[in-house]
């Protein structure tokens, strides 16, 4: 990694939302997706949307499946994609595809055709180059500009599979690479998109709950570590929000 990310008065310079608690940050997350859903629709005719894995999403998922949510969502013009994959089949529990099919896709209008799997049971480099091409064959061009990005934020200040030390946070050419990383007893072969095809999004929204993530998020966030992933994420013309509920907010100053 080069130098540091730019830190704007002594914090990260990022919007970031505090919301009383799990439910509430699904909600603010569901309100903002069918907002900028409506929003890319009417404007460009689609909404491309890199979702993420984990845990944490789900709860988004599933209030987007529900109503009132499930009718206001453009379901015919919106576009999935998958900021990070682990190397397994799509009905592997710990697959992301399966996470978003089991609580949202498998319940809403979606074209098939609009939904584009990372495929995890690929080699890792061919399936980093195949969706490479599903990217720029999507978005007409080298630079994919999603307009809207989900992501999370893991203990050790990961986000997607961009784990720290990983050369893949060092790509610049490419969009998608594999990595390799031991977290969670989740598989440690994963896909990735890098740093410039999250950072080239219209919008990135973070999502991040619990009190098991207050220290690093204040490490993030008040830079009191270095070399965190998740603080190289800026996008170079959108914008970074950070959705927290108290408990993962509970060592940020106020200030
Ligand atoms: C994945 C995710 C990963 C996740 C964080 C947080 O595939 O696991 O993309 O980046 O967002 O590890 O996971 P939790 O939401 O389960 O805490």
């Amino acid at each position: 990694m080069t130098e540091n990310p730019p830190l704007l008065n002594g914090a990260l310079d990022v919007e970031r939302l505090i919301l009383a608690d799990v439910g509430a940050v699904a909600r603010e997350a569901a309100r903002r997706f069918v907002s900028l859903a409506r929003e890319a629709v009417q404007a460009r005719g689609r909404f491309g949307v890199a979702l993420s894995g984990g845990s944490t999403p789900a709860d988004l998922y599933r209030l987007l499946a529900q109503s009132p949510y499930h009718e206001q969502v453009p379901w015919q013009g919106v576009h999935v994609f998958w900021g990070d994959e682990r190397c397994v089949p799509p009905d592997d529990p710990d697959s992301n595809y399966r996470l978003a099919c089991d609580t949202l896709l498998g319940h809403v209008p979606i074209p098939v055709e609009n939904v584009h799997r990372l495929v995890g049971e690929s080699e890792p480099a061919a399936a980093a180059r195949a969706y490479q091409l599903v990217l720029q064959d999507f978005y007409c061009g080298p630079q994919p500009r999603f307009d809207l990005v989900l992501l999370g934020l893991g203990r050790d200040g990961h986000t997607a599979a961009l784990f720290p030390g990983s050369p893949a946070l060092d790509a610049r050419e490419q969009l998608v690479v594999p990595a390799q990383a031991e977290y969670d007893g989740r598989p440690a072969c994963r896909l990735t998109l890098t740093l410039p095809a999250i950072n080239a999004a219209r919008c990135v929204l973070f999502l991040v709950t619990g009190s098991d993530k207050a220290s690093v998020v204040a490490d993030v966030l008040h830079h009191r570590r270095q070399l965190l992933p998740a603080q190289y994420v800026i996008p170079t013309a959108g914008e970074v929000t950070w959705l927290l509920d108290q408990a993962a907010a509970a060592e940020l100053s106020t200030g």
